[in-house]
């Protein structure tokens, strides 16, 4: 990487005077920098500007600018009585070299990028040292790799890979249960889109298999409730590193800037004459937002234990949370009541050491396969896949490393969707160790352990919708397992 630049620093009066000093002062700075691969190239005077040419080979030459700013006070200070008020680039020009070649054009913000085969000019301007001390920079270049390299992954595959197949169950029928729901008039297309509204028949259902999630898989190993906030700051999900990756996927929360009635009496006013929402009104009257409803439950999770330490005794931690709603924005995905907008979901989430959660992940398996193959009696399969906080993070994932770190996704075969072999099997669960990962960015410590945490995601949509697209709305045709928990569906509402 070779980085040079034009920076200046603004003294408290004219430099002229000085000149002589910074002529003598020149080579003692240039030995200072010279084994990190820097070196001062020019210099000139420009009323009280001192402006200073760097090229460096190693060090990034703004690093080296923020270097001699303290040596070149400290000289000019004591003979001058000159101090440096401000320092800054005036024009910075970085060339790196990546791995592969750009298939498109890339660009950035703050830079100029232009790309010759695998050569990056990065040409900047203007840049204040808060800018500088910032580590943009960095950043800067990291994002420019990035998004070649993002280039070359895209269209690639999601990673997949079979870890365990059931064996085959007899198929019922091949109908999407959503379509049927609807006919029976068990569902209705929600009041926004991607939403639904359950009628007794579906609830019940849904309702039997949060208690067997919760008496079969959670309360056997020990997990405790807890309860938190729909909303979700935003400063949460840059930590998490959702910010960078799914912006356009979150439901955003803005408040009223003020919820005195007399504020909001042009809105009531429009509202009353018109018997229409006064859209245009609400720019006027809410707060760009400042969180969103949650996407997933575990990142309030591991901020209510931020900065905290971690007893022995309460390891590893095992909590669930049943109760936020979470939202995607889902766009063109939507499906049935598999691909939503809106879902309900119990997140168990567990903190402890690494053997003590490969030893929980086993036994969470376990469970969970008791209730897929005893009681639902699903033709199921499980699979190592992008890690959902890697996806989330808008991270790339080859399947590196032991199978240690990451997700294992639960996947059921929706006859109504094609043939074992061709179709698409829905996702309607997943397992996840993070390693430490969220453990640093939320700064959670243990007494004595060093600590890891994970996830997994018990979709009640999912579960229903996989459940029912194998074995049909009759409880006649329900497994004795699931049964035991829903005989038959409550009568519901008869629409005439
Ligand atoms: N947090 C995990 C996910 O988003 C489990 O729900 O997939
Ligand atoms: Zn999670």
């Amino acid at each position: 990487m070779k980085t040079e630049l034009w920076g200046s620093y603004k003294l408290s009066s004219s430099a002229e005077c000085a000149k002589k000093e910074i002529e003598k002062l020149v080579p003692d700075l240039n030995q200072s920098i010279s084994s990190l691969g820097a070196e001062i190239k020019g210099w000139k005077i420009d009323k009280n500007l001192l402006r200073i040419r760097i090229i460096s080979t190693r060090l990034r030459a703004h690093e080296a600018l923020l270097r001699l700013r303290s040596p070149i006070g400290k000289a000019l200070g004591k003979e001058y009585h000159l101090g440096i008020r401000e320092t800054r680039v005036d024009d910075y020009t970085l060339t790196f070299s990546l791995e592969k070649e750009p298939l498109g054009v890339v660009s950035i913000p703050f830079a100029n990028v232009q790309i010759k085969g695998k050569e990056v000019r990065m040409s900047l301007k203007q840049l204040s040292r808060e800018f500088l001390e910032k580590n943009y920079i960095d950043r800067m270049i990291k994002l420019v790799r990035e998004k070649v390299a993002k280039q070359h992954y895209k269209g690639k595959k999601e990673y997949w890979e079979l870890m365990w197949q059931s064996k085959q169950k007899s198929e019922r029928w091949n109908k999407d249960p959503t379509e049927e729901m609807l006919k029976l008039g068990w569902l209705k297309q929600g009041p926004t889109k991607g939403k639904w509204f359950f009628y007794p028949q579906v609830a019940s259902i849904m309702s039997a298999m949060e208690k067997i999630a919760l008496e079969e898989v959670l309360e056997p190993l020990g997990f405790e409730e807890v309860i938190e906030s729909h909303h979700v700051p935003l400063d949460i999900w840059l930590k998490t590193g959702h910010l960078k990756s799914i912006p356009g996927e979150i439901y955003y929360v803005s408040e009223p800037l003020t919820r005195k009635e007399q504020d909001w009496e042009d809105f009531t006013d429009m509202v009353k004459i018109t018997h229409k929402v006064p859209e245009e009104l609400f720019k006027k009257h809410l707060d760009t937002p400042k969180s969103g409803v949650c996407y997933a439950q575990c990142p309030i999770i591991y901020w209510s234990l931020q900065n905290r330490t971690i007893a022995e005794e309460s390891l590893p931690i095992r909590v669930f949370e049943k109760r936020a709603v979470s939202n995607r924005y889902e766009s063109g995905g939507r499906h049935g009541i598999e691909r939503v907008d809106e879902f309900h979901r119990i997140e168990p989430v567990y903190i402890g050491t690494k053997s003590q959660l490969l030893e929980l992940r086993e036994r969470l398996i376990e469970r969970y396969r008791h209730v897929f193959e005893d009681l639902l009696e699903l033709e199921w399969r499980r699979a190592w896949v992008t890690p959902f906080y890697m996806s989330q993070a808008g991270e790339v994932y080859e399947g590196e490393g032991e199978k240690v770190e990451g997700t294992i996704d639960f996947e059921a075969w929706m006859p109504y969707r094609g043939d074992r072999e061709n179709s698409e099997w829905l996702e309607f669960q997943n397992l996840s160790i993070v390693g430490e990962r969220y453990i640093k960015v939320f700064n959670i410590k243990g007494q004595k352990s060093r600590l890891w945490s994970g996830c997994s995601g018990i979709g009640l949509e999912r579960w229903t919708a996989a459940f029912l697209a194998q074995k049909t709305l009759d409880p006649e045709n329900w497994p004795e397992g699931f049964k035991e928990c829903l005989s038959k569906a409550p009568r519901g509402i008869k629409f005439l």
